[in-house]
C-alpha cells in the first residue's frame, strides 16, 4: 500500500480534503493511506507553541526543529522510514515527471508543511531528503503544496483510477497538453461538438485528438513542444496536415 504522511498545523482540514472523492474511495479500498499529523501534538510546552523568533533578528517566526523532529520520529517509528520532503518555495519545481519519480521510487512519503518564515534549517539537515516547490510564488503555508504533491502522486497509484489511460492520456504525462474535451448536449449556445467525435471511429478519434494535442502544445507551450520527438511517420503526416489546415502553424 502506498503511504503518505503529512506533517501540518491543520491536520483536520488536510485530512478532510485528502479523504474526499477518488482518493477517499482509494483509501477505503486499502490502495493507499494518506494521514495528516498535528505538529502541535509533539510540543513539550503547555501552549503547544511550535515557533519562535528567528536568530539574527528580522520579522516573523520560524518553526522550531524539535516539535517537527518528534512528529517525524513518531511517524517513522510507527510506519517505518519514509522519503521526507519539505515543501518550500526554495525547492526544486514539482512537475508530472517528479510525481512519477516519487511514485516509482518510494512507497512511503512524509510531507512537511512549513509556516511563518519557514522551518529551522537543522531539521532540514537532519531529516529532509529533498525540498519541492509547486511554483515560483509564495503561499502562507505548506498545506496546499503538500496536498498538490499528494494528489498528483496518489492518483497514479495502480487501481486508484479505473485505468492507467485515465492519467496517461492527460496533459504533461507524455510531455504534451491534452486535446479539447466535450460532453452532451451536441449543440450548446450554437456551438457544435466536432463531428469526428461523434463518428464512432476510434482510430479517427485518436488521430484527431493527437493532432489537437500537438496544435495546443505548439500554441500554448512552445517550451514543451520543442522537446517532443515527432519523427514517427504518423506524426510527420499529422504535422503536414496541420500546416495545411492551420495557417499560423509552423511546428
Ligand atoms: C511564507 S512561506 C515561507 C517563505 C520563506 N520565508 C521563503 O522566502 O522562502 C511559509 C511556508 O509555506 C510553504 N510554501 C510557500 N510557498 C510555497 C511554494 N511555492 N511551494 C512549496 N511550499 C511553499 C512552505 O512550507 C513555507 O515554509
Amino acid at each position: 500500500m502506498y503511504r503518505i504522511d503529512i506533517m501540518t498545523l491543520f491536520d483536520e482540514t488536510v485530512g478532510d480534503m485528502m479523504n474526499e472523492s477518488i482518493l477517499g474511495r482509494a483509501q477505503e479500498r486499502d490502495l493507499l493511506r494518506i494521514e495528516a499529523h498535528q505538529i502541535r501534538d509533539y510540543t513539550l510546552n503547555k501552549q503547544k507553541q511550535v515557533d519562535d523568533y528567528p536568530y539574527g533578528g528580522g520579522r516573523g517566526a520560524v518553526m522550531q526543529a524539535d516539535p517537527l523532529y518528534q512528529c517525524w520520529r513518531h511517524i517513522t517509528d510507527t510506519f517505518g522510514p519514509g522519503h521526507t520532503i519539505f515543501l518550500s518555495p526554495a525547492g526544486k519545481t514539482f512537475t508530472q515527471e517528479e510525481a512519477k519519480r516519487l511514485l516509482n521510487h518510494y512507497d512511503h512519503l512524509i510531507l512537511v508543511c512549513g509556516h511563518y518564515e519557514g522551518i529551522d534549517e537543522r531539521f532540514i539537515e537532519e531529516c529532509v531528503d529533498e525540498e519541492l516547490s509547486i511554483g515560483d510564488f509564495v503561499l502562507t503555508g505548506g498545506e496546499l503544496p503538500a496536498m498538490v504533491v499528494a494528489d498528483a502522486v496518489a492518483r497514479m497509484v495502480p487501481g486508484v483510477l479505473p485505468d492507467p489511460e485515465c492519467f496517461q492520456e492527460e496533459s504533461h504525462y507524455n510531455g504534451m497538453l491534452e486535446y479539447p474535451q466535450y460532453s452532451r448536449p451536441e449543440t450548446w449556445h450554437g456551438r457544435t461538438v466536432p463531428p469526428i467525435l461523434r463518428s464512432g471511429n476510434h482510430a479517427l478519434v485518436a488521430r484527431w485528438r493527437r493532432k489537437q494535442s500537438l496544435l495546443r502544445t505548439w500554441r500554448r507551450r512552445p517550451d514543451l513542444y520543442e522537446k517532443l520527438d515527432l519523427t514517427s511517420k504518423e506524426d510527420q503526416k499529422l504535422l503536414t496536415e496541420l500546416r495545411e489546415e492551420e495557417p499560423d502553424f509552423q511546428g
